[in-house]
């Protein structure tokens, strides 16, 4: 345990719109700040952090919670290791984790990272003894040098089911703990452990404080899945981590080259191209594309020439122009990806690779000529069809100056008058902006209205219900001395009287930590709530905000109505939903209209 008094002392010297400030661009407004919210994409602000409550809230995805929590978030970390790093950045000292006690049923990043380095190294010691032979052959005939495995700490998984499994449990490690970093599976017949990575060679994927947080294993003939990979865990989030960053960091803060493979990347750095990273077997996410706009100014986009590279590269122009970046496209000529392209163009393939990058063409260019190449425009109905692509492709550019530029480009190239050009794009980016909107819309309608509610099923069960529960919950924490009013027997309101087994968890967490003698601070929930639970109880507070009337009688009125709802125990009646449903499209209307 962190003693709260060290844990108000960093949050003081954090203050949350200096640390989140260093993510996200924000802008005042009044006596808040909004800006893009980094948790999901949008183009218009919804993302609002609160200086009077030292919070942060995101109207769009229902992201929220202190500067701790967003930290766990935005950097997924556990609660102890986000405000380590507050710590540090502060000047402040942790007293050290005394027991790394593990809470059952959740197994601890640092835990997973231990593991994965001991993984790794396993694999690597396997590669170079005689189980790996044929993985150190693979590699080799790959063109990989012995010091380019040592660099990527490249490794063999042998085949059968034990190996890392009893390495592992050896060492300490439960089967608990490995399936949860997912080095092995549990049998369903036997209930033991199982290693995940077998017959294949191994690549770890290090984050860039050199951390060990994931494995791919590719397959070394053409049995199917080629390549495995590691799925979330607790040190893991694949859409916020990117292959050999931990390398090409240091050297693309001019230029990054993005990759579609792990063999691609090491044949980059293997040639002198350091700058190369990749995705990690999935399309390019939004995270992904902002935490690349940290490093660099430039991205080289070297996918396969394949159609679903072709279509991934669409994609990923896409994100990474909407996140500032300058983005340009590779054309390999005679190969596929950049790793057959070096490995066949012997000793002149670095000096063929940089011409290529440096001939690389901006975005835009490139897709004006697919565009124009696809059609005769000498043809009126050709011609309409051209402009209309052309159009769709600039009003997916974020700057307008961009935006005029390549106005001036196509109005030139197909003879139609910028004016009119610039018409269609504003429309089309209205209407974009207006279906983003519905989609945001409805994903809240969706979670409020209990549809798929993860964070607290029984939602779906009584929406009523839970409904006054929220309102309790909030008047109760952002009015702390309502929690006093509880406390004090002034108001009458028990563990027993709560529906939903979330929202009783939240109101015991509440009255346990508020103990009369130092002041209520919500943020402090992050150490027994994960972030997106933490999302939605800032969601409550926020609901009462900008409400005046958060008393004591308002609350007593809704507990009466909690225990009335509760009375009834209704069973997901169709009119219950709807006019839940309706109920937050009035406020979000209501809000809209006001923004
Ligand atoms: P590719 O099929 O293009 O493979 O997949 P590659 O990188 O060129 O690999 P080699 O050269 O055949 O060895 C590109 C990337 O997509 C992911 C991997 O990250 C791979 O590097 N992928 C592919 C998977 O995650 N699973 C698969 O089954 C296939
Ligand atoms: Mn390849």
């Amino acid at each position: 345990m962190i003693p709260p008094e060290i844990k108000e002392e960093i949050k003081y010297r954090c203050d949350i719109v200096d640390v989140i400030s260093g993510y996200v661009p924000l802008k005042r407004a009044g006596s808040n700040y909004n800006g893009l919210c980094p948790f999901h994409s949008e183009r218009t602000p919804s993302f609002t952090v609160f200086p009077s409550t030292k919070s942060f809230y995101c109207f769009g995805c229902g992201a929220g919670g202190d500067v701790v929590t967003f930290m766990m978030k935005r950097e997924n970390l556990d609660y102890r290791s986000a405000l380590e790093l507050l710590a540090n950045r502060a000047g402040i000292a942790l007293p050290p984790d005394e027991k790394n006690e593990t809470p059952v049923g959740t197994v601890k990043r640092e835990r997973v990272l231990n593991m994965n380095r001991e993984a790794a190294k396993f694999f690597h010691s396997c590669l170079y003894s005689p189980v790996g032979a044929a993985g150190l052959a693979y590699l080799t005939r790959r063109g990989l040098t012995g010091a380019t495995i040592k660099h990527f700490g490249l490794g063999f998984a042998p085949d059968g089911f034990g190996a890392l499994t009893d390495f592992l449990q050896k060492r300490g490690y439960t089967a608990e703990e490995m399936s949860a970093a997912f080095l092995c599976g549990i049998s369903k017949k036997s209930g033991r452990p199982f290693d995940y990575f077998r017959n294949r060679v191994i690549f770890p994927i290090i984050d860039v404080t050199g951390n060990v947080i994931a494995f791919g294993g590719r397959v070394m003939d053409d049995s199917v899945p080629k390549y495995l990979n590691t799925s979330d865990t607790p040190a893991f989030k694949k859409s916020r981590n990117l292959f050999a960053l931990n390398f090409a960091k240091s050297s693309c803060s001019e230029r990054m080259i993005l990759c579609e493979g792990y063999m691609d990347v090491i044949a980059c750095h293997a040639h002198g191209f350091e700058n190369a990273v990749a995705t990690l077997g999935t399309a390019i996410t939004p995270d992904q594309a902002r935490i690349m706009s940290k490093y660099t100014k430039q991205v080289v986009i070297s996918y396969d020439s394949d159609e679903a590279g072709q279509k991934a590269t669409a994609k990923a122009m896409r994100l990474l122009g909407e996140v500032g970046l300058d983005v340009r496209v590779l054309r390999i000529p005679g190969a596929k990806d950049p790793d057959e392209f070096l490995n066949k163009n012997g000793s002149s393939a670095n000096e063929k690779f940089r011409l290529l990058l440096d001939q690389s063409r901006a975005g835009f260019e490139f897709r004006l000529e697919s565009v124009l190449s696809k059609h005769d425009i000498t043809k009126v109905d050709e011609k309409i069809k051209a402009a209309e692509e052309l159009c769709r492709i600039i009003s997916e550019v974020w700057s307008e100056s961009e935006r005029e530029v390549y106005i001036g480009v196509v109005s030139e190239k197909l003879g139609i008058p910028k004016e009119s050009l610039a018409g269609d794009i504003k429309r089309m980016i209205r209407s974009r902006d207006r279906s983003e909107k519905n989609e945001e819309f409805g994903e809240i309608v969706r979670k409020t209205a209990g549809f798929g509610d993860r964070i607290n099923q029984d939602t779906v069960k009584n929406a009523a219900a839970v409904s006054a529960e929220e309102n309790i919950l909030g008047i109760m924490m952002l009015f702390p001395e309502n929690i006093g009013a509880v406390k004090s027997g002034r108001i009458k309101l028990s563990p027993d009287d709560f529906y939903s087994d979330f929202n009783r968890r939240v109101f015991e967490e509440i009255m346990e930590r508020c103990d009369g003698s130092r002041l209520f601070d919500y943020g402090d929930l992050a150490e027994d709530f994960n972030p997106d639970e933490m999302g939605r109880i800032t969601s409550m507070i926020e609901r009462r905000r900008p409400l005046t009337a958060n008393g004591e009688d308002v609350l007593s009125d809704m507990i009466e109505r909690l225990r009335a709802e509760k009375a009834q125990k209704r069973f997901s009646e169709a009119g219950d939903t709807r006019s839940a449903i309706e109920d937050i499209l009035a406020r979000q209307r209501e809000k809209l209209k006001k923004r």
